[in-house]
């Protein structure tokens, strides 16, 4: 059976290379953030976003023990702010929409914020980059922001950015993702 996280993975590793810039805009527990600090290596550099300050004393914790390079900038701002801290083009950012795992769950992705973030990581694209957005339509908020994002993006030029959904056709509440990528 097809894992989705590994699948996840293997999208970013088509597009993203040691020496290369990441975002992970939604930071949680930090698991993203090591993938891709272990994958830019020490030459490349990952900036990590979180809302909530125990993702990031939980991120900052599991990138030393996972021995993950000191090539992180962990951000405790909302995504949709990502321009104010980065001002290079990246190559790969991921959002892993909802909740933080193991939380009590007050705290949400939310759509007003969710959509200008994607926007300003599409408009942060360099060439032949990726963003990866898992959602999570199991809950009401998570069932409107993949609702909206799936309508902003199918309104994108063809000619700009190639945006493909995976998603489980006979499991329509499983979470399911969406690549955006723009031409080599
Ligand atoms: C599903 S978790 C992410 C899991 C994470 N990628 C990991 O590997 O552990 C979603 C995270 O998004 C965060 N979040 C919610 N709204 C946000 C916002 N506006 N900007 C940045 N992060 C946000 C939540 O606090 C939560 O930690």
């Amino acid at each position: 059976m097809i894992d989705l996280l590994d699948l996840q993975k293997h999208f970013i590793l088509t597009h993203l290379r040691e020496g290369d810039i990441a975002v992970d805009f939604t930071m949680g527990n930090g698991h993203d953030t090591e993938f891709l600090s272990k994958t830019v290596g020490e030459t490349g550099h990952v900036y990590a976003f979180d809302i909530q300050e125990a993702a990031l004393r939980s991120t900052a914790e599991n990138l030393k023990k996972a021995g993950c390079p000191e090539n992180y900038t962990l951000i405790h701002d909302s995504h949709h702010n990502v321009k104010n801290y980065v001002k290079e083009p990246i190559r790969a950012g991921m959002f892993n929409l909802g909740y933080l795992p193991g939380s009590d769950k007050t705290v949400t992705t939310m759509r007003k914020t969710t959509l200008p973030a994607i926007e300003a990581a599409i408009s942060l694209m360099d060439r032949d980059a990726i963003i990866l957005v898992a959602i999570y339509p199991g809950h009401a908020e998570g069932e409107a922001e993949g609702k909206e994002i799936c309508e902003y993006l199918s309104g994108l030029s063809r000619y700009k950015v190639c945006a493909t959904r995976i998603n489980i056709l006979n499991s329509p509440t499983s979470p399911f993702f969406i690549l955006i990528e723009n031409k080599p």
